[in-house]
Order: structure tokens, then sequence, then C-alpha cells
């Protein structure tokens, strides 16, 4: 099945934004597409320690990959962006710090995470605001940057400084208060939601509730006897999105290796045959979840497509008169990364040209 219109276009912008860090990591002109980066949409997860963050995103993904466990395992933000390939093509992840390296096994994916977490934070509970950058490169993805971030927390536990409470507040904070910044908040159904540090978060940052989607985890750790149809049909707490009741991998089921696919189809059947929430399957689970979201995704991108064209028609002209500077010594990798960026930003702008402009919006759809 070829790409529509939209998935080349988002692609395009989802690589522009990839090759833009690698430039910084160069030193490059960072500051000149900063605004670029800004401009397009991600996804962030926000929620209490042990909420289920790390288990959404990879139920998104539809891969294993991510270090999950009780307490606190995400100790650096994890920035990943996914690129959908054509059909047939093999999987695979390539990391920010190990740009040569192509990892087709996802169990390495996992402990390199873990190592490099390590390698600035040394191996404490200590946690640290440099990124980690990670592309995914599938067939079986949408295009989409997703970022996982440590788990909000009321106390230090032994072995972390005080100010940690706040340091994992304030750097949440930073990502989900950039407007364009779309919040996963993520509640544990087995506490009360009043008391969910995501929605407490997710409200101050978007009070109207237009970036942020409620998701609700562990629906089959509840007490028996109980149900969550008040947070799910929106009568606790109402938010603009639907909330999506979510069955991710228990720790037992982590331990036993069950895999994604199995666990999908468990967490499916689990909604099919509850007495509680049969009414709401069909709009309930991860797969659901990975819908809506890049649904809705989509629909912001398009109505940002003309903003995004007039950004990147400005950075090739700062990337042409960069280039033109090319004479003086710079690194070998800047210049080539500022050669892709350029080449990028001229394909992305003749397929808006060529399908969209003026025209239908939505293209070949
Ligand atoms: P994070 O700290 O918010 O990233 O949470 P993790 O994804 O690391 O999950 C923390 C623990 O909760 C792990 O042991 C998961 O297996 C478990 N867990 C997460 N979601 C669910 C769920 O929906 N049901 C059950 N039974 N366990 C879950
Ligand atoms: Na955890
Ligand atoms: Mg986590």
């Amino acid at each position: 099945k070829k790409m529509t219109t939209m998935e080349s276009l988002i692609g395009l912008v989802n690589r522009i934004q990839r090759a833009c860090t690698a430039l910084g990591d160069y030193g490059g002109g960072d500051q000149a597409f900063s605004s670029l980066w800004d401009a397009l949409p991600s996804v962030a997860v926000v929620g209490g320690q042990s909420s289920g963050k790390s288990s959404v995103l990879e139920s998104i993904v539809g891969r294993d990959f991510l270090p999950r466990g009780s307490g606190i395992v995400t100790r650096r933000p994890l920035v990943l962006q996914l690129h959908k390939t054509e059909e047939g093509q093999q999987e695979y992840a390539e990391f920010g710090h190990m740009q040569r390296r192509r990892f087709t096994d996802f169990a390495l994916v996992r402990k390199e995470i873990s190592d490099e977490t390590d390698r600035i934070t040394g191996k404490t509970k200590q946690i640290s605001p440099v990124p980690i950058h990670l592309s995914i490169y599938s067939p079986n993805v949408v295009n989409l940057t997703l970022i996982d971030l440590p788990g909000l927390t009321k106390v230090a536990v032994e072995g972390q400084p005080e100010s940690i409470v706040q340091d994992i507040e304030t750097m949440v904070r930073s990502y989900v208060e950039k407007p364009n910044c779309i919040i996963l908040a993520i509640s544990p159904a087995n506490q009360d939601i009043a008391t969910s540090d995501a929605i407490k978060l997710a409200r101050e940052v978007d009070p109207s509730g237009d970036r942020t989607f409620g998701v609700l985890t562990k629906l089959d750790l509840m007490d028996k006897g109980t149900n969550a149809l008040d947070v799910l049909e929106g009568r606790s707490y109402r938010l603009q999105h639907p909330w999506v009741g979510i069955v991710n991998r228990s720790q037992s089921d982590i331990n036993k290796n069950v895999d994604m696919i199995i666990a999908r189809r468990k967490e499916r059947e689990y909604f099919a045959t509850s007495p509680d929430y049969g009414h709401l399957a069909s709009k309930m689970g991860s797969e659901y979840l990975a819908k809506l979201l890049s649904r809705h995704l989509e629909s912001v991108i398009r109505a940002r497509i003309p903003s995004i064209t007039s950004l990147i028609n400005k950075s090739i002209d700062e990337l042409e008169s960069e280039m033109d500077h090319l004479g003086r010594p710079i690194a070998v990798d800047a210049g080539a990364q500022l050669y892709t960026i350029l080449e990028l930003c001229r394909a992305f702008d003749r397929i808006f040209k060529e399908h969209l402009e003026g025209g239908r919006p939505g293209g070949d759809r």
C-alpha cells in the first residue's frame, strides 16, 4: 500500500526534526531550527511513578523495548520518533548517540536505553533532563514523536536528593507546557482519580483540555465489585477527548516474557468479555488509543501545514546561506546534516505544492 500525501509529509517533517536534532549535537545551527521543531506536535506521557507510562508507550508502538518495572525506572526523557516505512521493510531502531548502529533486536534497544541512562546518571536513582533520542523505522508504526518521562513523585527515596520531587516536575512541565505537546495523562484505575498527578498537571498546563488525553491503566487491578465507569464515561472528570481504558502487561507477564501480540489479544478479550465495559469495548484498549492519537495528530498537523510550510521555506533560505559558508572549516558531519535537512525541506515543499496547496487538503485520501 502506497503512503498517502499526509503520511509522506508527516514522515518528512519527522525526518527533518531528526536531522535537526543530529545537527544540534554537532553544535551546528540548532537555534535556526528550534522553531521548526516546536512547530511540530509530539505526544508526552505524564503520570505518577509506576502508573504504566512506559507500558502504554510500548503498546502504542506495538513493540517491547522500554525498561519497565516498579520504582523509578525511567530516569531520563526518551524522545522516541516513529517513522513509517514502506511495507516489507525490515524494522530497526537507531539512537541519536550512536547513529551508525542499526538495532534489529529490540531486547538490545532496551538494554541500550538502560545503559545510556546509567552513563549520565550513574547506577543511582538520580534523574537527568538530558534526553535520549531513539528512532524506530517500521512499516507497522504511524509517524509520531512520543516522549517517555520520569514519573511524578511526592517523596524522595533513599539515594535521591530532596530536590528530586521538584526536579522531576520541572522536567515534565518543560515538555507538556509547549502548546504543541499532546498530553497522555496516565492514571492507574486502582487509585482515586482525585489524587491523580497526571490530571493535576494536565489541568494546569492545558486548562481547556484541548490537548489532553486521559488514559486509565490497571483496570484489571481494581478491587472486585468496583469499576471505573464513572471515570471512563466522563462523570468523574470531564475531558474534551474521551477517556481510554487500558490493560497493560502485569509485572508477572513481563517476567514471563508474554509478547505484545498475545498481550494485545488478552486486552481485547478483557474488554469484549467484561460485564462492566463490554458496551465500551470498541473504544477501549491500546490499539484504539494508538488510532485515536494518530487521527488527532493528523488533524493537528493538517491544520498547521501552512505555517510549517512557511517555516520550511524560511529554513531553506537559512540553510542555503549556511551552505554558502561551508567553505570555512566545519565538521564534515554537520555539513552532511545541513545538506540532508535542505533536501528534506525541498521535498516537503515540493509535495506540498504538488498535492495540497490551493487544492483539496488531504490530497489523495
Ligand atoms: P511507569 O513507571 O509509569 O513507566 O510504569 P511501567 O510501565 O514501568 O509499569 C509499572 C508496573 O506496573 C510494571 O510492573 C507493569 O507491569 C505494571 N502495569 C502497568 N500497567 C498495568 C496494567 O494495566 N495492569 C497490570 N496488571 N499491571 C500494569
Ligand atoms: Na516504574
Ligand atoms: Mg517508565
